[in-house]
């Protein structure tokens, strides 16, 4: 069995799916009726604190399919070393803390800015009782993720404010080794990064799949 599909995770996580899914009808119905360039214009904007701060009670999780892709290649590449940008209610997080728990042990390193998302996410942490698993850094990833990482990382999800993916990624890729892969939620709002991981010469492999998912393998820069 895994940690994934037994109590304590199965129902909590089944519980917050379905808050996420409520929520995010709430949300998306705020934003109905924006045409697509306004609506890329706020996600992009560079004042993202003001975006996620009017976002705080949204789950903006990634879907479940992504979720269970998550504990997937987790698994598949038996990861002990996790980073994932952008918590939220810890939808995600539970996936990766679980895969870590299931592949014998490791560390996701996960972090979130927003206080009241913190608080609720430390008690669904230990709800689930992954918090052995779990490194919790409360702030801005430009400061947490620059910081204390391990010396390789095995996976790594972007689910943060989507102007950052470059910075974040260029942070964290002096850790990666080759093979690390990198799951970019929502990649479409950050052209940036779509050409920094597309970018034949860039040391990465990347495919788009499902609905605005993006999947990078790094390889290493030639020579
Ligand atoms: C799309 S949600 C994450 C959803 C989560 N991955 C899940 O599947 O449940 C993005 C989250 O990242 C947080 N965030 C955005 N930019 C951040 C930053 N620079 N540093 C820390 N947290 C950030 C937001 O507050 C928000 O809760």
């Amino acid at each position: 069995m895994t940690a994934l599909l037994s109590p304590p995770l199965a129902p909590l996580l089944a519980k917050l799916t379905a808050e996420a899914s409520a929520s995010d009808i709430a949300f998306r119905a705020q934003w109905a009726g924006m045409p697509p360039a306004a609506r890329h214009a706020v996600v992009q904007s560079p004042d993202y604190r003001a975006f996620y701060n009017s976002a705080k009670d949204a789950y903006l999780a990634v879907s479940p399919d992504t979720a269970r892709l998550l504990y997937m290649l987790a698994r598949a590449i038996k990861a002990s070393s996790v980073v994932e940008f952008g918590a939220s209610f810890g939808i995600s997080t539970l996936h990766l803390a679980a895969a870590l728990k299931d592949n014998g042990g490791g560390r996701l390193i996960s972090t979130e800015f927003e206080p009241a998302k913190v608080a609720r996410l430390r008690q669904t942490i230990a709800a689930a009782a992954l918090g052995d698993f779990v490194d919790l850094r409360v702030g801005d990833a430009l400061e947490t993720l620059s910081r204390d990482l391990p010396s390789a990382i095995d996976l790594v999800l972007l689910d943060g404010a989507k102007p950052l993916y470059p910075q974040i990624l260029a942070q964290l890729e002096p850790q990666f080794r080759p093979g690390t892969l990198v799951v970019a939620d929502n990649a479409d709002d950050s052209p940036a990064y779509l050409a920094r991981v597309r970018d034949p010469a860039g040391g990465y492999l990347s495919v788009p799949f499902a609905e605005d998912v993006e999947l990078s393998v790094w390889l290493g820069r030639a020579g």
